[in-house]
Protein backbone atom coordinates (compact mmCIF):
# COMPACT_ATOMS: atom_id res chain seq x y z
CA UNK A 1 0.00 0.00 0.00
CA UNK A 2 1.39 3.17 -0.88
CA UNK A 3 2.25 5.70 2.22
CA UNK A 4 -1.03 8.17 2.36
CA UNK A 5 -0.44 11.79 0.63
CA UNK A 6 -1.86 13.84 3.82
CA UNK A 7 -4.73 16.53 2.60
CA UNK A 8 -2.24 19.82 1.44
CA UNK A 9 -3.49 22.09 3.99
CA UNK A 10 -2.49 19.25 6.79
CA UNK A 11 1.03 19.60 4.87
CA UNK A 12 0.96 23.39 5.04
CA UNK A 13 0.20 23.18 8.72
CA UNK A 14 2.91 20.76 9.84
CA UNK A 15 5.51 23.05 7.67
CA UNK A 16 4.65 25.39 9.59
CA UNK A 17 5.06 23.52 13.19
CA UNK A 18 8.13 22.53 12.16
CA UNK A 19 9.31 25.99 11.11
CA UNK A 20 8.24 27.08 14.47
CA UNK A 21 10.13 24.08 16.01
CA UNK A 22 12.99 25.52 15.06
CA UNK A 23 12.71 28.65 16.05
CA UNK A 24 13.94 29.60 19.48
CA UNK A 25 11.31 31.18 21.55
CA UNK A 26 11.35 34.56 22.78
CA UNK A 27 11.27 33.78 26.75
CA UNK A 28 8.83 36.08 28.23
CA UNK A 29 10.34 37.91 31.13
CA UNK A 30 7.57 37.14 33.29
CA UNK A 31 8.27 34.95 36.33
CA UNK A 32 11.59 35.33 35.76
CA UNK A 33 12.42 33.19 39.03
CA UNK A 34 12.63 29.67 37.20
CA UNK A 35 13.71 28.09 40.76
CA UNK A 36 11.49 25.01 41.00
CA UNK A 37 9.61 25.64 38.03
CA UNK A 38 12.22 24.03 35.18
CA UNK A 39 10.92 21.90 32.19
CA UNK A 40 12.85 19.50 29.95
CA UNK A 41 10.78 18.97 26.48
CA UNK A 42 11.75 15.46 25.84
CA UNK A 43 12.34 15.20 22.20
CA UNK A 44 10.57 12.32 20.77
CA UNK A 45 10.66 10.66 17.20
CA UNK A 46 7.72 11.99 14.93
CA UNK A 47 5.75 8.86 15.09
CA UNK A 48 4.80 9.81 18.26
CA UNK A 49 3.22 13.40 17.68
CA UNK A 50 4.00 14.81 13.99
CA UNK A 51 3.25 11.68 12.05
CA UNK A 52 0.18 10.88 13.93
CA UNK A 53 -1.10 14.20 12.92
CA UNK A 54 -0.79 13.69 9.38
CA UNK A 55 -2.68 10.79 9.29
CA UNK A 56 -5.68 12.74 10.74
CA UNK A 57 -7.88 11.97 7.73
CA UNK A 58 -7.78 8.54 8.18
CA UNK A 59 -8.24 7.37 12.07
CA UNK A 60 -10.60 4.69 10.75
CA UNK A 61 -13.21 6.27 13.36
CA UNK A 62 -16.93 4.91 12.83
CA UNK A 63 -18.99 8.65 13.30
CA UNK A 64 -16.58 11.35 13.03
CA UNK A 65 -13.42 10.21 10.41
CA UNK A 66 -11.46 13.59 9.77
CA UNK A 67 -10.07 15.78 12.43
CA UNK A 68 -7.61 17.50 9.83
CA UNK A 69 -9.72 20.93 9.47
CA UNK A 70 -9.16 21.19 13.55
CA UNK A 71 -5.25 20.93 13.45
CA UNK A 72 -5.01 24.95 12.43
CA UNK A 73 -4.08 27.14 15.28
CA UNK A 74 -2.04 24.54 16.27
CA UNK A 75 -5.28 22.59 17.34
CA UNK A 76 -7.56 25.44 18.42
CA UNK A 77 -9.10 24.88 14.96
CA UNK A 78 -10.62 27.32 12.22
CA UNK A 79 -11.63 31.08 13.58
CA UNK A 80 -15.58 31.07 13.39
CA UNK A 81 -15.60 33.69 10.82
CA UNK A 82 -12.82 35.98 9.18
CA UNK A 83 -13.09 38.86 11.80
CA UNK A 84 -12.97 36.83 15.14
CA UNK A 85 -9.91 36.97 16.97
CA UNK A 86 -10.73 34.99 19.91
CA UNK A 87 -13.33 32.76 18.75
CA UNK A 88 -12.40 28.95 17.27
CA UNK A 89 -14.05 25.84 15.97
CA UNK A 90 -12.09 23.91 18.60
CA UNK A 91 -12.01 20.44 18.93
CA UNK A 92 -10.92 19.55 22.38
CA UNK A 93 -9.80 15.81 21.81
CA UNK A 94 -6.75 18.28 20.00
CA UNK A 95 -5.74 19.36 23.58
CA UNK A 96 -2.58 17.31 22.92
CA UNK A 97 -1.13 19.17 20.19
CA UNK A 98 -2.44 22.29 21.79
CA UNK A 99 -0.73 21.68 24.94
CA UNK A 100 2.29 21.00 22.98
CA UNK A 101 2.13 24.51 21.20
CA UNK A 102 2.07 26.45 24.80
CA UNK A 103 4.75 24.32 26.45
CA UNK A 104 7.10 25.34 23.89
CA UNK A 105 6.31 29.19 25.25
CA UNK A 106 6.90 28.30 28.68
CA UNK A 107 9.03 30.29 30.47
CA UNK A 108 11.25 27.91 32.30
CA UNK A 109 12.49 25.20 29.74
CA UNK A 110 15.93 23.82 29.75
CA UNK A 111 17.58 21.42 27.22
CA UNK A 112 19.33 19.82 30.31
CA UNK A 113 17.29 17.15 31.70
CA UNK A 114 19.34 16.89 34.27
CA UNK A 115 18.00 20.56 35.59
CA UNK A 116 14.92 20.03 35.05
CA UNK A 117 12.03 19.60 37.83
CA UNK A 118 9.76 17.95 35.32
CA UNK A 119 10.20 16.18 32.51
CA UNK A 120 7.04 16.57 29.44
CA UNK A 121 6.61 13.75 27.07
CA UNK A 122 4.95 15.60 23.81
CA UNK A 123 3.09 12.05 23.31
CA UNK A 124 -0.37 12.67 21.30
CA UNK A 125 -1.54 9.80 23.21
CA UNK A 126 -5.40 10.07 22.66
CA UNK A 127 -5.19 10.58 18.86
CA UNK A 128 -2.50 7.24 18.73
CA UNK A 129 -4.94 5.59 20.11
CA UNK A 130 -7.65 5.99 17.44
CA UNK A 131 -5.40 3.09 15.51
CA UNK A 132 -6.16 0.76 18.80
CA UNK A 133 -9.74 1.57 19.39
CA UNK A 134 -11.02 1.69 15.78
CA UNK A 135 -7.94 0.26 13.86
CA UNK A 136 -5.42 -1.92 12.77
CA UNK A 137 -4.51 -2.59 16.54
CA UNK A 138 -7.82 -3.28 17.84
CA UNK A 139 -6.89 -6.35 19.09
CA UNK A 140 -3.87 -5.35 20.63
CA UNK A 141 -5.44 -2.48 22.68
CA UNK A 142 -3.57 -3.74 25.73
CA UNK A 143 -0.09 -2.80 24.30
CA UNK A 144 -0.63 0.82 23.56
CA UNK A 145 1.69 3.15 25.08
CA UNK A 146 4.51 0.02 25.18
CA UNK A 147 6.34 1.42 22.24
CA UNK A 148 7.18 4.90 24.08
CA UNK A 149 8.27 3.28 26.88
CA UNK A 150 10.38 1.48 25.05
CA UNK A 151 11.96 4.21 23.47
CA UNK A 152 11.77 6.06 26.95
CA UNK A 153 14.07 2.97 28.07
CA UNK A 154 16.28 2.69 24.65
CA UNK A 155 17.38 5.91 24.32
CA UNK A 156 19.23 8.03 26.91
CA UNK A 157 17.72 5.90 29.36
CA UNK A 158 19.57 8.06 32.25
CA UNK A 159 16.55 10.09 31.36
CA UNK A 160 13.29 7.80 32.61
CA UNK A 161 16.13 6.19 35.25
CA UNK A 162 17.34 9.34 37.38
CA UNK A 163 13.81 9.42 38.93
CA UNK A 164 11.77 6.42 37.36
CA UNK A 165 9.69 7.81 35.64
CA UNK A 166 8.08 9.86 38.28
CA UNK A 167 9.45 13.12 37.55
CA UNK A 168 7.29 12.34 33.76
CA UNK A 169 4.17 14.30 32.91
CA UNK A 170 2.11 13.66 29.51
CA UNK A 171 -1.58 14.91 28.37
CA UNK A 172 -4.11 12.75 27.35
CA UNK A 173 -7.35 14.69 25.96
CA UNK A 174 -9.94 12.37 26.64
CA UNK A 175 -11.24 10.55 29.91
CA UNK A 176 -9.33 8.55 31.64
CA UNK A 177 -11.78 5.54 31.14
CA UNK A 178 -11.30 5.33 27.71
CA UNK A 179 -7.44 4.38 28.68
CA UNK A 180 -7.91 2.04 31.53
CA UNK A 181 -9.35 -1.47 29.86
CA UNK A 182 -7.79 -4.34 32.23
CA UNK A 183 -4.85 -5.56 30.76
CA UNK A 184 -4.83 -8.46 28.69
CA UNK A 185 -8.71 -8.09 27.72
CA UNK A 186 -7.93 -8.36 23.80
CA UNK A 187 -9.79 -7.77 21.90
CA UNK A 188 -11.21 -4.98 24.40
CA UNK A 189 -14.50 -4.53 25.84
CA UNK A 190 -14.06 -0.64 25.52
CA UNK A 191 -10.53 1.53 24.87
CA UNK A 192 -7.03 0.98 25.57
CA UNK A 193 -5.28 0.18 28.79
CA UNK A 194 -2.53 2.77 28.52
CA UNK A 195 -3.25 4.01 32.38
CA UNK A 196 -3.37 0.67 33.50
CA UNK A 197 0.13 -0.50 32.32
CA UNK A 198 2.93 -0.72 35.81
CA UNK A 199 4.82 0.61 33.21
CA UNK A 200 3.32 4.17 33.56
CA UNK A 201 2.09 4.14 36.76
CA UNK A 202 4.87 6.66 37.95
CA UNK A 203 4.03 9.43 34.90
CA UNK A 204 1.96 12.40 35.77
CA UNK A 205 -1.06 12.12 33.08
CA UNK A 206 -3.32 15.03 32.72
CA UNK A 207 -6.73 14.06 31.35
CA UNK A 208 -10.28 15.83 31.08
CA UNK A 209 -11.61 13.16 33.31
CA UNK A 210 -10.37 11.26 35.65
CA UNK A 211 -11.29 7.73 37.29
CA UNK A 212 -13.34 8.05 40.90
CA UNK A 213 -9.93 6.80 42.61
CA UNK A 214 -7.29 8.66 40.65
CA UNK A 215 -3.92 7.17 40.61
CA UNK A 216 -1.33 8.48 38.23
CA UNK A 217 -3.88 11.46 35.88
CA UNK A 218 -5.53 14.58 37.45
CA UNK A 219 -8.34 16.21 35.38
CA UNK A 220 -7.97 19.59 33.89
CA UNK A 221 -10.58 21.35 32.57
CA UNK A 222 -12.12 20.43 28.48
CA UNK A 223 -11.25 23.01 26.39
CA UNK A 224 -13.86 25.61 24.87
CA UNK A 225 -13.92 27.50 22.21
CA UNK A 226 -12.53 31.00 23.46
CA UNK A 227 -8.86 31.97 22.94
CA UNK A 228 -8.15 35.82 23.30
CA UNK A 229 -4.68 36.73 22.34
CA UNK A 230 -5.29 39.81 24.66
CA UNK A 231 -5.64 41.30 27.81
CA UNK A 232 -8.57 43.93 26.10
CA UNK A 233 -9.91 40.97 23.66
CA UNK A 234 -10.21 38.93 27.39
CA UNK A 235 -11.67 42.04 29.19
CA UNK A 236 -14.56 43.24 26.29
CA UNK A 237 -15.82 39.23 26.92
CA UNK A 238 -16.01 39.48 30.26
CA UNK A 239 -17.93 42.67 30.40
CA UNK A 240 -20.05 41.17 27.80
CA UNK A 241 -20.76 38.31 30.23
CA UNK A 242 -21.86 40.61 33.08
CA UNK A 243 -24.00 43.08 31.13
CA UNK A 244 -26.21 39.98 29.71
CA UNK A 245 -29.36 40.16 30.28
CA UNK A 246 -30.90 36.69 31.63
CA UNK A 247 -33.91 36.19 30.32
CA UNK A 248 -34.43 32.12 30.23
CA UNK A 249 -34.15 30.27 34.03
CA UNK A 250 -32.16 27.41 32.62
CA UNK A 251 -31.04 25.68 30.08
CA UNK A 252 -30.11 22.20 29.24
CA UNK A 253 -27.69 21.29 26.01
CA UNK A 254 -27.85 17.34 24.96
CA UNK A 255 -28.68 15.03 23.23
CA UNK A 256 -32.43 14.78 21.21
CA UNK A 257 -33.01 11.40 22.24
CA UNK A 258 -35.07 10.96 25.61
CA UNK A 259 -34.21 6.98 27.27
CA UNK A 260 -37.53 5.36 27.99
CA UNK A 261 -35.82 4.23 31.58
CA UNK A 262 -35.33 6.71 34.47
CA UNK A 263 -32.45 8.67 34.64
CA UNK A 264 -31.36 12.51 34.98
CA UNK A 265 -31.27 13.45 31.94
CA UNK A 266 -34.72 11.88 31.22
CA UNK A 267 -35.83 14.24 34.14
CA UNK A 268 -35.03 17.02 32.57
CA UNK A 269 -36.29 16.71 29.77
CA UNK A 270 -39.27 15.92 30.34
CA UNK A 271 -39.96 18.88 33.35
CA UNK A 272 -38.49 21.02 30.46
CA UNK A 273 -40.78 20.25 27.88
CA UNK A 274 -43.81 20.26 30.18
CA UNK A 275 -42.34 23.78 31.34
CA UNK A 276 -43.56 25.04 27.71
CA UNK A 277 -46.53 23.73 27.60
CA UNK A 278 -47.47 25.71 31.14
CA UNK A 279 -45.19 28.75 30.52
CA UNK A 280 -47.99 31.45 30.19
CA UNK A 281 -49.45 30.12 33.71
CA UNK A 282 -46.77 30.87 35.79
CA UNK A 283 -46.49 33.92 37.86
CA UNK A 284 -45.96 37.57 36.76
CA UNK A 285 -43.40 37.97 39.38
CA UNK A 286 -41.56 35.55 38.02
CA UNK A 287 -38.75 37.02 36.74
CA UNK A 288 -37.88 35.16 33.77
CA UNK A 289 -39.61 35.24 30.27
CA UNK A 290 -38.84 31.65 29.81
CA UNK A 291 -38.36 28.95 32.22
CA UNK A 292 -36.44 26.47 30.44
CA UNK A 293 -34.52 26.28 26.94
CA UNK A 294 -33.20 23.42 25.23
CA UNK A 295 -30.47 22.87 23.37
CA UNK A 296 -30.07 20.24 21.03
CA UNK A 297 -26.19 18.97 20.43
CA UNK A 298 -26.93 15.74 19.15
CA UNK A 299 -24.08 14.66 17.41
CA UNK A 300 -21.93 16.99 18.51
CA UNK A 301 -23.21 19.24 16.50
CA UNK A 302 -22.62 21.57 18.81
CA UNK A 303 -18.47 21.38 19.63
CA UNK A 304 -17.56 22.63 16.50
CA UNK A 305 -20.27 25.33 16.30
CA UNK A 306 -19.53 27.98 19.67
CA UNK A 307 -22.49 30.37 18.69
CA UNK A 308 -25.32 27.79 19.07
CA UNK A 309 -24.25 26.84 22.45
CA UNK A 310 -23.05 30.59 23.33
CA UNK A 311 -25.92 32.47 22.95
CA UNK A 312 -28.54 30.53 24.98
CA UNK A 313 -25.86 30.12 27.37
CA UNK A 314 -25.72 33.75 28.13
CA UNK A 315 -29.43 34.51 28.27
CA UNK A 316 -29.50 31.99 30.97
CA UNK A 317 -29.26 32.22 34.55
CA UNK A 318 -28.57 28.25 34.97
CA UNK A 319 -26.54 25.51 33.05
CA UNK A 320 -27.99 22.31 33.91
CA UNK A 321 -25.10 19.60 34.08
CA UNK A 322 -26.14 16.54 34.35
CA UNK A 323 -23.90 13.54 33.52
CA UNK A 324 -23.24 11.43 30.26
CA UNK A 325 -22.04 8.34 29.14
CA UNK A 326 -19.57 9.55 31.79
CA UNK A 327 -19.86 12.00 34.86
CA UNK A 328 -18.32 15.10 32.89
CA UNK A 329 -18.75 17.17 30.55
CA UNK A 330 -17.43 20.22 28.11
CA UNK A 331 -20.68 21.99 28.79
CA UNK A 332 -19.42 22.94 32.60
CA UNK A 333 -16.74 24.56 30.75
CA UNK A 334 -19.12 26.54 28.18
CA UNK A 335 -21.22 27.52 31.30
CA UNK A 336 -18.38 29.18 33.10
CA UNK A 337 -17.52 30.73 30.29
CA UNK A 338 -21.00 32.30 29.73
CA UNK A 339 -21.60 33.47 32.79
CA UNK A 340 -24.20 30.56 33.44
CA UNK A 341 -24.35 29.35 36.84
CA UNK A 342 -23.48 25.58 36.79
CA UNK A 343 -26.41 23.32 38.39
CA UNK A 344 -24.42 19.61 39.03
CA UNK A 345 -26.37 16.59 39.99
CA UNK A 346 -23.17 14.45 41.42
CA UNK A 347 -20.03 15.56 42.73
CA UNK A 348 -18.37 13.31 40.23
CA UNK A 349 -19.02 15.42 37.47
CA UNK A 350 -16.59 18.35 38.29
CA UNK A 351 -16.31 18.52 42.47
CA UNK A 352 -14.20 15.51 42.85
CA UNK A 353 -12.49 16.39 39.59
CA UNK A 354 -11.04 19.93 38.62
CA UNK A 355 -9.86 20.75 42.19
CA UNK A 356 -6.71 22.21 41.06
CA UNK A 357 -9.13 25.02 39.02
CA UNK A 358 -11.72 25.31 40.84
CA UNK A 359 -11.06 25.13 44.40
CA UNK A 360 -13.53 22.35 46.23
CA UNK A 361 -14.91 24.65 48.93
CA UNK A 362 -15.97 27.18 46.37
CA UNK A 363 -19.01 25.11 44.71
CA UNK A 364 -21.32 26.10 47.22
CA UNK A 365 -20.43 29.61 45.87
CA UNK A 366 -20.21 29.66 42.41
CA UNK A 367 -22.72 26.96 41.86
CA UNK A 368 -25.89 24.34 42.75
CA UNK A 369 -25.91 20.94 43.61
CA UNK A 370 -29.25 19.02 43.19
CA UNK A 371 -28.96 15.49 43.88
CA UNK A 372 -29.83 13.13 41.09
CA UNK A 373 -31.99 10.59 43.36
CA UNK A 374 -34.10 13.28 44.59
CA UNK A 375 -34.86 14.29 41.05
CA UNK A 376 -35.04 11.01 39.82
CA UNK A 377 -36.86 9.28 42.52
CA UNK A 378 -38.25 11.97 44.93
CA UNK A 379 -39.65 14.19 42.01
CA UNK A 380 -38.02 16.93 43.22
CA UNK A 381 -38.81 19.77 40.66
CA UNK A 382 -35.28 21.54 39.31
CA UNK A 383 -37.47 24.31 38.24
CA UNK A 384 -38.70 24.68 41.67
CA UNK A 385 -35.45 24.80 43.74
CA UNK A 386 -33.91 27.01 41.27
CA UNK A 387 -36.82 29.35 41.04
CA UNK A 388 -36.44 29.40 44.88
CA UNK A 389 -32.60 30.35 45.03
CA UNK A 390 -33.03 34.64 46.30
CA UNK A 391 -31.71 37.06 42.84
CA UNK A 392 -28.97 38.35 45.87
CA UNK A 393 -27.66 35.02 45.81
CA UNK A 394 -28.14 34.34 42.10
CA UNK A 395 -26.11 37.78 41.59
CA UNK A 396 -23.57 36.73 43.80
CA UNK A 397 -22.87 33.19 42.51
CA UNK A 398 -22.81 34.65 38.75
CA UNK A 399 -20.30 37.41 40.35
CA UNK A 400 -18.08 33.98 41.17
CA UNK A 401 -18.32 32.46 38.03
CA UNK A 402 -17.17 35.67 36.33
CA UNK A 403 -14.05 35.39 38.34
CA UNK A 404 -13.37 31.86 37.70
CA UNK A 405 -13.18 32.58 33.73
CA UNK A 406 -9.66 33.67 33.40
CA UNK A 407 -8.75 29.62 35.37
CA UNK A 408 -10.81 27.71 32.95
CA UNK A 409 -10.00 29.17 29.63
CA UNK A 410 -6.84 28.01 27.07
CA UNK A 411 -5.74 31.40 26.10
CA UNK A 412 -4.01 31.29 22.48
CA UNK A 413 -0.35 30.67 21.70
CA UNK A 414 1.89 33.71 21.69
CA UNK A 415 -0.87 35.94 23.67
CA UNK A 416 0.09 39.29 25.17
CA UNK A 417 2.38 39.43 27.94
CA UNK A 418 -0.66 41.61 29.73
CA UNK A 419 -3.08 38.66 29.31
CA UNK A 420 -0.12 36.01 30.75
CA UNK A 421 -0.28 37.65 33.75
CA UNK A 422 -3.45 35.84 34.42
CA UNK A 423 -2.90 32.23 35.59
CA UNK A 424 -5.12 30.14 32.52
CA UNK A 425 -5.92 26.42 32.46
CA UNK A 426 -2.22 25.62 31.10
CA UNK A 427 -0.78 27.53 33.78
CA UNK A 428 -2.98 26.40 36.54
CA UNK A 429 -1.95 23.00 34.97
CA UNK A 430 1.92 23.31 34.83
CA UNK A 431 2.00 24.88 38.78
CA UNK A 432 -0.67 21.53 39.59
CA UNK A 433 1.88 19.13 38.27
CA UNK A 434 5.02 20.71 39.39
CA UNK A 435 3.86 20.61 42.81
CA UNK A 436 2.74 16.88 42.57
CA UNK A 437 5.77 16.28 40.78
CA UNK A 438 7.85 17.13 43.80
CA UNK A 439 4.95 15.78 46.38
CA UNK A 440 5.97 12.39 44.75
CA UNK A 441 9.78 12.57 44.79
CA UNK A 442 9.81 13.59 48.14
CA UNK A 443 7.43 10.17 49.32
CA UNK A 444 9.89 8.48 47.35
CA UNK A 445 12.74 9.80 48.64
CA UNK A 446 14.48 11.15 45.32
CA UNK A 447 14.78 14.61 45.55
CA UNK A 448 18.36 14.81 46.59
CA UNK A 449 20.33 14.69 42.86
C1 LIG B 1 -0.33 6.29 9.71
O1 LIG B 1 -1.11 5.46 8.85
C2 LIG B 1 -0.34 4.45 8.20
C3 LIG B 1 -1.27 3.74 7.22
O2 LIG B 1 -2.46 3.35 7.85
C4 LIG B 1 0.23 3.50 9.24
O3 LIG B 1 1.03 2.52 8.62
C5 LIG B 1 1.08 4.29 10.21
O4 LIG B 1 1.53 3.43 11.25
C6 LIG B 1 0.29 5.43 10.80
N1 LIG B 1 1.18 6.23 11.62
C7 LIG B 1 0.90 6.56 12.87
C8 LIG B 1 1.96 7.33 13.59
O5 LIG B 1 -0.15 6.29 13.40
C1 LIG C 1 -13.13 34.87 4.64
O1 LIG C 1 -11.89 34.34 4.20
C2 LIG C 1 -12.01 33.41 3.13
C3 LIG C 1 -10.66 32.82 2.85
O2 LIG C 1 -9.63 33.72 3.09
C4 LIG C 1 -12.59 34.13 1.91
O3 LIG C 1 -12.77 33.21 0.86
C5 LIG C 1 -13.94 34.73 2.30
O4 LIG C 1 -14.46 35.47 1.22
C6 LIG C 1 -13.81 35.62 3.51
N1 LIG C 1 -15.12 36.05 3.94
C7 LIG C 1 -15.39 37.30 4.30
C8 LIG C 1 -16.79 37.58 4.72
O5 LIG C 1 -14.55 38.17 4.30
C1 LIG D 1 -9.53 -9.23 16.12
O1 LIG D 1 -9.72 -10.56 16.48
C2 LIG D 1 -10.96 -11.09 16.04
C3 LIG D 1 -11.16 -12.50 16.60
O2 LIG D 1 -9.94 -13.07 17.01
C4 LIG D 1 -11.00 -11.07 14.52
O3 LIG D 1 -12.25 -11.57 14.07
C5 LIG D 1 -10.83 -9.63 14.06
O4 LIG D 1 -10.75 -9.59 12.64
C6 LIG D 1 -9.56 -9.03 14.62
N1 LIG D 1 -9.54 -7.59 14.30
C7 LIG D 1 -8.49 -7.00 13.74
C8 LIG D 1 -8.63 -5.55 13.45
O5 LIG D 1 -7.46 -7.59 13.51
C1 LIG E 1 8.13 3.38 39.51
O1 LIG E 1 8.62 3.75 40.78
C2 LIG E 1 8.90 2.67 41.63
C3 LIG E 1 9.27 3.22 43.01
O2 LIG E 1 9.93 4.41 42.95
C4 LIG E 1 10.01 1.83 41.03
O3 LIG E 1 10.30 0.73 41.85
C5 LIG E 1 9.56 1.35 39.65
O4 LIG E 1 10.59 0.63 39.01
C6 LIG E 1 9.15 2.52 38.78
N1 LIG E 1 8.57 2.04 37.55
C7 LIG E 1 9.13 2.20 36.37
C8 LIG E 1 8.40 1.60 35.22
O5 LIG E 1 10.20 2.77 36.20
C1 LIG F 1 -46.11 18.96 34.10
O1 LIG F 1 -46.86 20.10 34.44
C2 LIG F 1 -48.03 19.85 35.20
C3 LIG F 1 -48.81 21.14 35.41
O2 LIG F 1 -47.96 22.19 35.81
C4 LIG F 1 -47.61 19.19 36.53
O3 LIG F 1 -48.75 18.86 37.27
C5 LIG F 1 -46.80 17.92 36.24
O4 LIG F 1 -46.34 17.37 37.46
C6 LIG F 1 -45.62 18.24 35.35
N1 LIG F 1 -44.89 17.04 34.98
C7 LIG F 1 -43.56 16.95 35.03
C8 LIG F 1 -42.96 15.67 34.59
O5 LIG F 1 -42.86 17.87 35.42
C1 LIG G 1 -47.48 32.07 25.67
O1 LIG G 1 -47.68 33.43 25.35
C2 LIG G 1 -47.02 33.88 24.20
C3 LIG G 1 -47.28 35.35 24.01
O2 LIG G 1 -47.74 35.95 25.18
C4 LIG G 1 -47.50 33.09 22.98
O3 LIG G 1 -46.76 33.49 21.84
C5 LIG G 1 -47.23 31.61 23.22
O4 LIG G 1 -47.74 30.86 22.13
C6 LIG G 1 -47.93 31.17 24.51
N1 LIG G 1 -47.54 29.78 24.76
C7 LIG G 1 -48.46 28.85 25.03
C8 LIG G 1 -47.93 27.44 25.22
O5 LIG G 1 -49.62 29.07 25.13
Amino acid sequence: MPPPTPPPHTTVFLLLFFLFLSTTIQQSDLDSDCTNRWIHIRQLPSLFNLDILTNCSETHHPFATNFCPFLTNHGLGPKTHNQSHSWFRTDTNLLELFFHRRMLEYPCLTSDPNAADAIYLPYYASLDSLRYLYGPYYNSSSQHGLHLYNFLKEESPEIWGRRQGHDHFLVIAGTAWDFSQPLGNDPPLWGSSFLELPEFYNVTTLTLESRAYPWQEQSIPYVTSFHPPNLALFNSWIKRVTRSKRTTLMLFSGGSAISSTPNIRRSIRLECDNSSKTENTTQNSNPYSKQCEFIDCSNGICEHDPIKIMKPMLHSSFCLQPPGETPTRRSTFDSILAGCIPVFFEELSAKRQYGWHLAEDEYDEFSVMIPKEDVVFKGVSVMEVLNGIPMSEVRRKREKVIEMISRIIYRKHGSSLGLRTKKDAIDIAIEGTLQRIKARLEAEGLTDQ
